[in-house]
């Protein structure tokens, strides 16, 4: 019989009640140390102080108006997110999804509008995850995603994953008449933590530039901090006309943004776009404490540092575990360790180990804790992690 919730996930037999910072609590009491964070959404851990005292403010004051009203919340977020990027303007969702879908027509619709409405085909890369509606999973393209699900949203060009000079060669004989944008993760996030090297995405600005392409940034799961920079293309020193965030934007949440410069959203006039929620004064107020609290250097620097110390760890784990761990990848604190086994057992052997980490494509166990995680539990992160190798190797 189907379960009353409908069985789209392999769940683990694991159900929490309560979270402290890096920590969760589950049912039977047992502590978990969480380095998952919801799959890089927690940016700032369980029921953090200040997220915890805004959302309750905000919630004894306004949930919900109506985007046909002026919110002053969204206009506060917006305004220290234009501040603080290359970005002239915000549209707000409740998803990644969501800002896939927009990135996809706001950067048809510009082309349209600039009398060449055949520049409708999206150059998008093999392992990429944009999210789950028709359109977003158009743009991956991966068998996985698209099977079963019918015709399929034309006009998108899947191309490797680049990290050469012949892959740049391949994506600029792909760009042509009917090109209107590509779409990249400066971090892969679910293709298993593979980021484009810094010269690939400024080579890529480059061919964009020169060929009238947008270039939209995924940065749902890289970006908000997670590599010690606001957002990760911050360390190519190149900026895109589109960008995609979500996830840790609402330390928990639903909430998300499409940032695009004036040019690149001058498309998107009244009544090109909506959403119900999107934007709501509940999520705004929380996403303007995450934004500011994020975004302060200080705070930004000490995420690099951590990134530091718990990749070094990681190395030394794969130093002293060559059948389970074959090399650590990643940027901050936006970690993966190439597994040796699939990384689906090394995620069980460290439920019993008692930390939570994510799968991901290409055999990769990702590690994606609260960006505020203390050193201590970085410590103790990597004594878990090297129990649940441990055991991993006594069973083989
Ligand atoms: C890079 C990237 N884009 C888009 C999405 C979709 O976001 P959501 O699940 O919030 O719809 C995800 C989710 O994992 C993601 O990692």
């Amino acid at each position: 019989m189907i379960p009353s919730v409908l069985p789209t996930y392999n769940r683990a037999p694991l159900a929490f009640v309560r979270g402290e910072g890096s920590w969760l609590v589950a049912e039977d009491g047992r502590r978990y140390l969480d380095l998952g964070s919801g799959i890089a959404v927690n940016a700032l851990g369980h029921a953090h102080p200040a997220l915890v005292a805004t959302i309750t403010e905000q919630a004894q004051r306004l949930w919900h108006v109506s985007n046909v009203y002026t919110i002053p919340e969204q206009e506060r977020l917006a305004q220290l997110l234009t501040d603080r990027t290359f970005a002239d303007t915000v549209f707000f969702t409740n998803s990644g999804t969501e800002t896939a879908e927009l990135a996809i027509k706001m950067a048809r619709k510009f082309h349209h509008d600039a009398g060449q409405p055949e520049r409708i085909e999206i150059i998008a890369f093999e392992g990429a995850f944009h999210g789950r509606s028709t359109g977003a999973i158009a743009a991956a393209g991966s068998e996985k995603m698209v099977k079963g699900f019918g015709p399929l949203m034309p006009g998108f060009v899947h191309l490797k994953w680049p990290t050469s000079d012949a892959d740049h060669a391949a994506i600029r004989a792909a760009i042509t008449d009917r090109t209107c944008a590509v779409i990249i993760e400066p971090i892969q996030g679910e293709g298993g933590i593979r980021p484009v090297p810094d010269q690939c995405l400024k080579g890529l600005r480059d061919l964009c530039d020169a060929t009238g392409t947008l270039l939209i940034f995924d940065e749902v799961q890289c970006g908000m901090g997670r590599t010690g920079r606001l957002f990760a293309h911050e360390w190519a020193g190149v900026t895109p006309d589109i960008m995609m965030v979500a996830k840790g934007i609402g330390g928990g949440f639903p909430l998300g943004a499409v940032l695009a410069t004036e040019r690149a959203a001058s498309g998107m006039t009244a009544g090109t776009h909506g959403s119900t929620y999107g934007g709501n004064p509940l999520g705004c107020a929380v996403g303007a404490k995450v934004v500011e609290l994020i975004s302060d250097p200080a705070f930004l620097a000490e995420v690099a540092r951590k990134g530091a110390l718990l990749r070094q760890g990681l190395e030394s784990l794969v130093a002293r575990h060559p059948q389970v761990f074959e090399a650590v990848r990643g940027e901050g604190l936006m970690l993966g360790l190439k597994c040796r086994p699939a990384p689906a057992d090394v995620v069980k052997a460290g439920y019993a180990a008692g930390i939570l980490t994510v799968a991901a494509a290409d055999n990769v166990l990702r590690l994606l804790p609260a960006l505020n995680i203390p050193d201590t539990d970085i410590a103790e992160a990597l004594v878990r992690l090297d129990q649940a190798a441990t055991t991993l190797e006594h069973a083989a």
